[in-house]
């Protein structure tokens, strides 16, 4: 039994029946929007009953009040309902997904999106958003990587902390406020060959290292509820996860929210192979610490049955339910079950603003991929530009997978964004190819136009339900005949740009060697259109870098930076060496790659003191200067490796990073702090530990070896 019950929850509690208890466990969808496998029912007898405790996919004043009126009026305890949404890159303002606002690398970013967001959902009834997605996601063919923070533990913990603050708030009563779920624990992202739901092989080594440090994270910035992701963890499905769910998020860490299982998860047992039927289903959920059964109807059917047969206890379902009405009472929900200040808090006259910061996030996400020649940005508006390719006017493709409640007439697409840019340049317009289709009967128009024009905006990419949930792709390239399409414009020899719209990096490898500057543009939401207009233009300089490296080949796949090293490391010379016979190691761009309209200078890269001993801090500062044309911002990324300990260490481990912005011939010093804690490693019991001996530390722009500087310490313990 949880110590912190309220006299509220505590009366509550001894009023209710035990299926008034099981209803509370029980999330049913509002049916506006559809986000899962199968037909959403009628909730409403099953609300009247109070069988009900919460729902998904039902936002709207005036909807989500008259819902709310029934379950408080209605219903023999008058218990008010969570309101439930994929609140997950904004609400109505659609930023950008989020795996193009990590490339931002600005937490102070992150949270400003996620309080709009929750500002803009809370206006709408809602009170809980199922994000952030903190799945460390390293393998591009998984259309989720989208969703997510990108490769890096460290980073994606930043995103967690960041976004837990954005959607909370200061505090959880606040009517402007709405929990945040940190999903979808754990290690999701690593389902095998990247195909969406599949087993899961990771090391516990690897649990501990790579995938739970954002959760880790998020509970301890105090998220409400946590999702158990779909798949498996050493042949046991999350869902029914004793050692992680109980004795490692609720034990070790404290966690005293929500769980919330996945769309079905619980009934999903049974198809994984263990449980029998859905009575064994929910009672192994149950058991392991799933609070709400998300959809399943698993619960409300199964548990009146496990309890019967002592499967679970009466206090599994106490336990289960207190959480629930604890999180109630936390969204103060009791007092103020309409969240009157929330409908009150007009967000169509914060429209303007909420749209500013759109297109500030957008340009920042916007990574720069490749230049040739600097022809980017081109600062005098050309006399004539043709606008190729299906994601040129793709005004719906802007809202990215999972988009809230935006509207797709709301989205500014590219051609709209560049005409206000270059209102007196003639542009052409023709998308060429659909982004799947067959047809290449519009490549010849598309080929005139560009062969009329002075420059090219030729943007490709994918459709953006292909990446996301039930979105893995064995070959993420240029899907469709755009790379027909592609070839045909460049063979005109014109200047070409591309801006290449994806949730993944896409691995087309001969683009980059044809193209004259590539972008990547992601899914970048409402401000699509401005913000590119801003970098193509230079109102912009790029400052956004790769949160994922960007792989040369699908054989490469998964590559990422913190590999550990091998006893046989890449040798080029050496054929007895970790190397492929057909490809290099190295990604196309390695995490952190970002070009710039300016050249960054990185020196004098110091830390001190030289030697420490636990518990002390040590400084990390480096100098940058901007020895370009024009004004911009840089992130330094501090890595640190460990070459000799008792486990072997990831060759570099992401530790810190810092932001300057400079006018040309500026220097500004870039510092940031750690402590001994930092450098401490999980032991063989996954503790901390801290060993003596030389740490290296590295400044740069990304995680390639030429562009990092170093410097060493002397651990004493
Ligand atoms: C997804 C979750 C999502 C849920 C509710 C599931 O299919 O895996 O990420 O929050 O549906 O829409």
């Amino acid at each position: 039994m949880s110590a912190r019950l309220t006299d509220r929850v505590a009366r509550l509690m001894r009023a209710m029946t035990i299926d008034e208890k099981i209803g509370q466990l029980n999330m049913l969808s509002g049916g506006l929007v559809v986000t899962g496998p199968g037909e959403p029912g009628d909730y409403m007898a099953a609300l009247k009953a109070g069988s009900v405790g919460s729902l998904l996919n039902l936002f709207g004043r005036g909807q989500v009040r008259e819902v709310q009126r029934i379950a408080v009026e209605e219903t023999r305890l008058g218990i008010p309902l969570i309101f439930g949404y994929d609140v997950i890159h904004g609400h109505r303002t659609i930023f950008p997904i989020p795996l193009a606002e990590a490339s931002a690398f600005d937490p102070a970013l992150w949270e400003r999106t996620a309080r709009i967001a929750a500002l803009e959902a809370a206006a709408e009834g809602l009170t809980l958003t199922f994000a952030p997605m903190l799945d460390v996601s390293r393998d591009p063919r998984w259309g989720r990587m989208a969703e997510s923070g990108g490769e890096d533990p460290w980073l994606t913990a930043r995103f967690a902390i960041a976004k837990v603050k954005g959607f909370q708030g200061d505090d959880l009563k606040s009517p402007l406020s709405i929990a945040a779920t940190a999903k979808h624990l754990a290690a999701y992202g690593a389902s095998v060959a990247g195909r969406d739901y599949a087993q899961v092989e990771v090391s516990e080594r690897s649990l501990h290292e790579v995938y739970l440090p954002p959760f880790e994270a998020a509970v301890a910035a105090g998220v409400a509820a946590i999702m158990p992701a779909f798949t498996d963890m050493d042949n046991i499905p999350l869902t029914a996860h004793v050692a992680i769910l109980r004795d490692m998020v609720r034990r070790q860490w404290g966690f005293e929210g929500v769980i919330i299982s996945d769309y079905t998860a619980i009934n999903e047992l049974v198809p994984h192979g263990v449980a029998a039927d859905v009575t064994e289903a929910a009672a192994l959920a149950l058991k392991a610490g799933v609070d709400i059964d998300l959809m399943g109807l698993a619960y409300v059917e199964g548990l009146p049955k496990a309890l019967q047969s002592g499967a679970v206890s009466m206090e599994h379902i106490d336990q289960a339910a207190q959480r629930v009405l604890m999180l109630k009472e936390e969204l103060g929900l009791f007092d103020d079950p309409y969240r009157d200040a929330a409908v009150k808090f007009d967000h169509k006259a914060r429209r303007v603003e909420h749209r500013d910061i759109a297109r500030d996030a957008a340009r920042r996400s916007i990574v720069l991929l490749s230049n040739r020649g600097n022809i980017l940005p081109v600062t005098q508006p050309p006399r004539r530009v043709a606008m190729l390719g299906p994601l040129a006017n793709a005004q719906a493709e802007m809202l990215g997978p999972w988009s809230g409640a935006g509207l797709i007439e709301d989205m500014v697409p590219f051609l709209p964004g560049m005409r206000a840019a270059w209102h007196e340049s003639e542009i052409l317009y023709a998308p060429g190819v659909s982004i799947e289709g067959g047809d290449t009967k519009g490549i010849e128009a598309a080929v005139g136009f560009a062969e009329r024009a002075d420059i090219v905006l030729l943007c490709l990419g994918e459709e953006r339900y292909m990446s996301g949930e039930a979105a893995s792709r064995a070959r993420p390239d240029l899907p469709g005949h755009q790379e027909a399409l592609a070839r045909a414009v460049l063979a005109t020899g014109k200047p070409v740009i591309v801006l290449l719209s994806s949730g993944r990096p896409l691995i087309v490898p001969w683009l980059f060697e044809v193209a004259q500057a590539v972008l990547a543009t992601w899914f970048l939401g409402s401000e699509a259109g401005h913000a590119v207009a801003d970098v193509i233009t230079g109102q912009w300089s790029p400052s956004a870098k790769l949160p994922v490296s960007w792989p040369a080949d699908r054989g490469q796949v998964p590559v990422f930076y913190a590999h550990r090293p091998s006893g046989r490391p890449m040798a080029p010379a050496n054929r007895y060496s970790s190397k492929y016979l057909d490809l290099p190691n190295e990604p196309l761009f390695p995490f952190g790659h970002g070009l710039s309209y300016t050249r960054f200078t990185h020196r004098d890269f110091n830390v001190s003191p030289s030697e420490l001993r636990a518990g002390a801090k040590v400084t990390l500062s480096v100098s940058v200067r901007n020895d370009g044309p024009v004004a911009g911002e840089e992130t330094v990324l501090f890595f640190l490796r460990d070459p000799v300990a008792s486990v072997s260490r990831p060759v570099l481990e992401l530790k810190g990073m810092g932001k300057a912005w400079l006018e040309p011939r500026q220097t500004k010093t870039v510092e940031i702090t750690l402590s001994t804690d930092d450098l401490a490693f999980p032991g063989t019991d996954y503790a901390p530990r801290l060993e003596p001996g030389v740490i290296e530390f590295f400044a740069g722009p990304s995680a390639r070896d030429e562009d990092l500087l170093k410097a060493e310490v002397h651990v004493v313990v």
